[in-house]
């Protein structure tokens, strides 16, 4: 079995930006700088075959390229358990929109639908406690309005979560390149 999901991968100076970003916290386990992404789909544990097949039908989406922006900060839970930057979506939605591609796809296939809904994001860090309310009103009000300059999303990633006691590594298994008509089935698996 292999845990998935399929996500957008960060340009470098994105990721250099957020990860200045991350300090101030107590008992905040900060994501790692190159395992900052957006989430478009968690797929969970799979067998190979059926990752394969997934591989496949992902690669048969298409979408122009669009910019996303990044930009803000705030937290998921009542008593917050993650801290993220938001993402901002174009005004047309189509960050939304190849969202629910993803989701058709993989419902398509086999997959549980999802019910949360997409609130597209980049985890910072999860917290082991709940005791760091005041640290934590203090970071989001230093950093609330921060803004980074649009990137480009030319297409998306099926990524692996590998889980172990150091943290997660996320490995690339397929790049799915909207502007490379000669490859309408996404790279080779593996
Ligand atoms: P998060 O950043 O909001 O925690 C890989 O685990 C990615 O899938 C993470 O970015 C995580 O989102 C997302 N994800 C969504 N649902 C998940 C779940 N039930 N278990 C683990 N990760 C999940």
């Amino acid at each position: 079995m292999i845990r998935l999901f399929a996500g957008i991968a960060l340009p470098g100076e994105h990721r250099q930006h957020l990860t200045r970003m991350q300090s101030g916290l107590k008992n905040a386990r900060w994501v790692a700088p190159e395992n900052l992404h957006i989430t478009l789909r968690f797929i969970g544990e799979v067998d190979e075959d059926i990752a394969q097949h997934l591989c496949v039908s992902l690669g048969g989406i298409t979408s122009q390229p669009f910019d996303l922006t990044l930009k803000d900060v705030g937290t998921f839970g009542h008593s917050p358990h993650s801290v993220w930057a938001g993402v901002e979506d174009t005004p047309c939605g189509a960050l939304s929109c190849l969202q629910s591609r993803v989701e058709s796809v993989l419902v398509r296939v086999g997959q549980q639908p999802e019910r949360r809904k997409f609130s597209p994001h980049v985890t910072l860090a999860r917290f082991r406690k709940s005791d760091h309310q005041n640290r934590l009103g203090a970071y989001l009000q230093h950093h609330n309005g921060f803004v980074l300059p649009p990137f480009t999303v030319s297409g998306f990633t099926l990524f692996e979560s590998h889980l172990s006691h150091h943290g997660a590594h996320y490995e690339p298994l397929a790049e799915f390149d909207f502007k490379d008509p000669t490859n309408p089935e996404g790279q080779p698996y593996r």
